[in-house]
């Protein structure tokens, strides 16, 4: 908790010091996009295991509060990938540590290159769609669709105290010989780190022009409109019928975009909650419970996304998952 407030306090008050920032930025883009993925793998899943959950929550996306949102998520993940290319650059020319200043103002100044034509495009969506008249789900429903997560983030964070708890029971004093295996599983991160994000860079943002760019959050539900990289109509103009629309493509009998949305999903969770492993390890470092409960955590977290995201992508999506999409989509506008 002490390194927490001064990791804040310092922030604030190292004005001018383009590094601290830039430190500071990373690691809150990161934690945006780490929670972001979280509730947005869940909600992927829901096209194959309940289709009618999954037609409400892309109706939340497209509603202001997510719009917003959407805005922000884009922004961090332009910055954090960025910014993660300079200090993969600097990690592996360490000579050239006196320009670290110059690289950072460069790499904001490339942030707002990128995202300035990029808000652009999304914003002529976001006119499009409101031009259409659309019925938008009020901000009470938006939240109250929000909630459902809450149980499941407070049990996780229980199960974790709990394990650690256990484990701190039953290792006694034998977690001294345990650090040496575990700077060299540190080393392994490190690297990991870094090659993956290099990975994830062109099928990140590859995505996100995908789903902001090309088309917009709200052409995902657009009757009549092409389905971006499939050739094909959504034809029920349900969010259901996109997602099998995209994932049922065969390209020389290969489903193209499920193959791509897992190596997706695989090194994003992995990058991902190993970030949140090193920024919750840093502020519980004075308690072994906490510390090894921070670990427990992402370890449980990422598990649970990888079963339920590869569970999705190996499922069905038929004619009947998208007569209840349709059924929910009717319900929704129904609603008074
Ligand atoms: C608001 C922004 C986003 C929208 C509207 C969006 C939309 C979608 C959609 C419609 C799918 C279903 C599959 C498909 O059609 O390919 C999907 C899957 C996926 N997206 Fe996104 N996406 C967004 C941002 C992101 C970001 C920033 C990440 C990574 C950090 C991400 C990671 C994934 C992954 C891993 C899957 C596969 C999930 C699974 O296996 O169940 N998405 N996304
Ligand atoms: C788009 C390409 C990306 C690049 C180039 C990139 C690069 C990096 C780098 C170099 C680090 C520092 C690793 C270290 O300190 O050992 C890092 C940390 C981190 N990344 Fe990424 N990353 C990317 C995408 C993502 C995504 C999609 C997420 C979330 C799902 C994410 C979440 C994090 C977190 C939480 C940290 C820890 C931050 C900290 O320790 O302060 N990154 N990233």
């Amino acid at each position: 908790m002490t390194s927490l407030v001064i990791t804040v306090t310092e922030t604030l008050r190292y004005r001018g010091a383009i590094g601290q920032w830039s430190w500071a930025l990373h690691r809150l883009s990161g934690l945006g996009v780490v929670l972001f993925l979280v509730l947005h793998v869940i909600d992927t899943s829901w096209a194959v295991f309940w289709p009618g959950l999954y037609e409400e929550a892309i109706a939340s996306y497209q509603s202001p509060l997510f719009t917003i949102g959407e805005f922000g998520l884009v922004a961090a993940v332009v910055y954090h990938a960025f910014n993660g290319l300079r200090i993969v650059f600097f990690d592996y020319k360490p000579h050239l540590w006196r320009h670290q200043q110059r690289a950072a103002q460069i790499v904001l100044l490339a942030t707002l290159v990128v995202l300035a034509p990029v808000f652009l495009l999304m914003f002529g969506h976001v006119l499009d769609f409101y031009r259409s008249a659309p019925q938008v789900l009020p901000l009470t429903e938006v939240l109250r669709a929000q909630l459902v997560f809450l149980p499941g983030f407070i049990a996780a964070i229980v199960a974790a105290v709990i394990l650690s708890g256990l484990h701190g029971l039953v290792a006694g004093g034998g977690e001294a010989a345990a650090s040496v295996q575990g700077s060299r599983s540190e080393r392994f991160w490190w690297s990991f780190m870094r090659v993956s994000s290099l990975l994830i860079l062109p099928l990140v943002f590859g995505h996100l022009g995908v789903m902001h760019v090309l088309q917009g959050v709200f052409d995902i539900t657009a009757q009549g409109h092409d389905v971006v990289g499939t050739g094909l109509v959504n034809e029920s103009g349900t969010a259901v019928e996109f997602v099998a629309a995209r994932w049922n493509l065969l390209v020389g009998g290969v489903a193209v975009w499920r193959v791509y949305d897992f190596a997706l999903l695989a090194l994003v969770v992995a990058h991902g909650f190993n970030g949140l492993r090193y920024v919750l390890t840093d502020y519980t470092s004075h308690s072994p419970l906490l510390r090894r409960a921070s670990v427990y955590l992402c370890m449980l977290g990422a598990v649970t996304l990888l079963l339920l995201g590869v569970g999705a992508l190996l499922g069905t999506i038929d004619e009947t998952a998208i007569e209840m999409g349709v059924a929910a989509m009717e319900r929704l506008h129904a609603a008074p």
